[in-house]
């Protein structure tokens, strides 16, 4: 059966998030990734609190070690991530004018995409721009570049990212945009306007990244998620599938029951997806329930484990795998 065959030599592009503790300790975990992914992101390790604990200092042995882990088994590594509100040291608080912010960003770019040229191909080179509950179409959501540089700092970002690393591509990633509900819709509309205006202005952009953590208890708006992809592709922006994941806090009934519901929420998600443009890949956000950032925000009330990802927590694979792999084979 093909779904045998490690995903490094079938090409299926399907990746996952790594975490550092397994990844160096557990054999399971290492044998997981290997037959399943042709790429992987750290869950961590190049954000700014990994990688800059002083503002002299880089620290880049977490990220060296999942490039030297994806080379040895022919995998590629995602950059994840530039530009974010979050993750960020507390010393940047201290960031206070715009010509501060423009000589940190820059050079932080500069300097972390410098030194993996050619290595990394693909960047979150801004992530998570948009608010949750945008004002207006041109609300940006807060953070220190946001208040010391304007909205400019996004262009300003990935014209240094394509300057840096030209074969590089260039991503805008962004969660929260497949649900049915007028905040949803509203989260839509802004994120369109802003790729709009970065196009227009021919600012470097190739992809947009959809993280793509589903709820459980929130339906896909199908219709306006398909036509938000359309849309991207007519800019000519390549679509990702960057963090999946099903946020189960609310599902009701027994594993094995969820573990269904659950795969048909990626269903529809990825469903809409493909009826917009054609899948590029597909990452999920880890790899087994074992290891996720799902109940350090969403616990289950009812004590039971999360199962939010592809595999349960003992590297078995769940319905959700098989609906990613169908629509890998099948883009
Ligand atoms: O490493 C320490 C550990 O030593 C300690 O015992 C434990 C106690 O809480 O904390 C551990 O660090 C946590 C780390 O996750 C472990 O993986 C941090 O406190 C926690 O803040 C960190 O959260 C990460 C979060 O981003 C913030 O950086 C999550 O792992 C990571 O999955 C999550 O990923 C984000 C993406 O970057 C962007 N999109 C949403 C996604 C999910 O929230």
């Amino acid at each position: 059966e093909a779904a045998a065959q490690p995903a490094a030599r079938t090409r299926l592009p399907l990746g996952a998030a790594v975490r550092d503790d397994p990844l160096e300790k557990e054999a399971d975990y290492r044998d997981a990734i290997i037959r399943h992914c042709s790429q992987i992101v750290g869950e961590g390790g190049l954000k700014w609190y990994d990688l800059r604990p002083s503002r002299e200092r880089f620290v880049y042995d977490r990220p060296d070690r999942q490039l030297a882990f994806a080379t040895a088994n022919g995998m590629t590594l995602r950059g994840h991530t530039l530009v974010w509100y979050g993750a960020m040291p507390d010393w940047t608080k201290s960031i206070s004018s715009a010509a501060e912010a423009e000589r940190e960003m820059v050079g932080h770019i500069e300097q972390v995409m410098g030194r993996y040229r050619g290595r990394i191909k693909s960047w979150d080179v801004v992530n998570e721009a948009i608010p949750d509950e945008p004002a207006s179409r041109s609300d940006i959501r807060p953070s220190i570049w946001q208040q010391r540089l304007g909205e400019s700092h996004i262009a300003l970002a990935l014209r240094t990212a394509a300057r840096v690393d030209p074969q590089a591509q260039l991503v805008i990633n962004e969660y929260d945009i497949e649900f049915v509900g007028p905040r949803f819709r509203r989260k839509r509309e802004a994120f369109l306007r802003l790729l709009r205006d970065l196009k227009l202005r021919n600012v470097p952009l190739h992809a947009v990244g959809l993280q793509g953590h589903l709820r459980a208890e929130i339906p896909i708006d199908k219709e306006g998620l398909s036509a938000f992809i359309a849309e991207c592709q007519t800019m000519g922006l390549q679509v990702l599938v960057t963090e999946l994941d099903v946020v189960d806090e609310k599902l009701p009934g027994p594993p094995e029951v969820r573990d269904i519901l659950a795969a048909s929420r990626v269903y529809d998600f990825l469903d809409a997806v493909r009826a917009g443009s054609p899948i590029d890949s597909i990452l999920t956000w880890g790899i087994t329930d074992r290891y996720t950032w799902v109940p350090l925000y969403f616990k289950r009330a009812d004590g039971l484990e999360n199962r939010p990802l592809p595999l349960d927590r003992d590297y078995r694979p769940k319905p959700m795998l098989r609906v990613i792999e169908h629509f890998l084979r099948d883009r």
